[in-house]
């Protein structure tokens, strides 16, 4: 049996992974407009990929007979100054989104909500994914600063990537 205050948590979090997918979209909007179609697909299935976690846990509240409440979207912001900025914004705020989930963590752990908890344990271990793989990014183009040629084979390694479903979706 979920908690009140438990609900309104994972729906504030359902409303910050959405806030996550827009954001994710604007960066790649602008990498686009920066003609850098490599990282403007590596952002659009981050995209997609916010979408799902919002996803995720719209489909518990719904599974367990709880409230699924959608909140106004905040504005994101539309313009950066350079790929490296778009992804040192991306690590900094998935670090944020780390300390949400971990909250929500301490939540369940308070509430003895084991249901809740056990829903939970995907988002810890996808964070540590989300995390490394924007700190990565990091490194490869604080390395390639002022280089084109290397910008360049980092925007075409990144045209690659492919959107997987989560697992935890049904
Ligand atoms: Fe939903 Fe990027 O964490």
């Amino acid at each position: 049996m979920i908690t009140k205050k438990m609900e309104s948590a994972l729906n504030e979090q359902i409303n910050a992974e959405l806030w996550s997918a827009y954001l994710y979209l604007a960066m790649s909007l602008d990498a686009e407009e920066k003609a850098l179609k490599g990282i403007a697909n590596w952002f659009y299935i981050q995209w997609l990929e916010e979408q799902d976690h919002a996803r995720i846990f719209q489909e518990y509240l719904s599974d367990i007979g709880a409230r699924v409440e959608l909140k106004e979207i905040e504005g994101v912001p539309q313009e950066w100054d350079s790929a490296l900025e778009m992804y040192r914004v991306t690590l900094r705020h998935e670090k944020d989104v780390t300390e949400m989930i971990w909250n929500l963590v301490r939540l369940a752990l308070k509430e003895q909500d084991f249901a809740t908890l056990s829903r939970l344990q995907w988002f810890v271990d996808e964070q540590i994914e989300e995390e490394r793989n924007a700190a990565d990014l990091v490194k490869y183009l604080e390395s390639a600063k002022g280089d084109y040629a290397a910008l360049r084979d980092i925007d075409n390694k990144l045209a690659d990537r492919e959107y997987e479903k989560a697992s935890a979706l049904k």
